[in-house]
């Protein structure tokens, strides 16, 4: 017979491989902040609005499968990737805008070598 603390170590034990599989949504998803702006000086991105694209992604990227990190595909791909999946999603023209806005602006300032983490907000 298997003892009740040895089914408890099983469970916690696939927890915590849940979890360390999955890239942090930090991680996945930058916020947008300084470290974006400091990076676009010329672009000076519209902030809140990222901050909004970003939500969305949150919203309604993970309904399908794990919302993919953005550091995964390049500007190009991305460029051809969120207008087919905003479709997916039913985003709305604006919605689309600020989902397509935070995705390439962060890839952007990634490629540009912006440091999210370094970010202090
Ligand atoms: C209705 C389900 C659904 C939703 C919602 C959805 N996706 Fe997808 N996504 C898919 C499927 C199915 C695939 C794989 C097949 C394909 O590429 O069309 C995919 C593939 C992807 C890929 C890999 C593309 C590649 O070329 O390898 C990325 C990146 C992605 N989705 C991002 C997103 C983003 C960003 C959103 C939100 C705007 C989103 N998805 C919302 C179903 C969905």
């Amino acid at each position: 017979m298997i003892s009740s603390s040895r089914i408890i170590t099983l469970i916690v034990a696939s927890i915590v491989v849940t979890v360390a599989g999955c890239v942090s949504l930090e991680t996945a998803l930058p916020p947008p902040g300084r470290w974006v702006t400091q990076v676009l000086p010329e672009v000076d991105p519209d902030l809140p609005a990222l901050e909004r694209g970003r939500s969305l992604v949150i919203q309604h990227c993970g309904r399908c499968h794990a919302v993919e990190p953005i550091a995964r595909y390049s500007l190009q791909q991305w460029r051809k990737i969120v207008p087919d999946m905003a479709a997916e999603s039913y985003l709305n023209a604006a919605q689309t805008q600020e989902v397509l806005a935070y995705i390439l602006t962060t890839r952007d300032a990634l490629d540009r070598g912006g440091k999210p983490q370094a970010d202090t907000r």
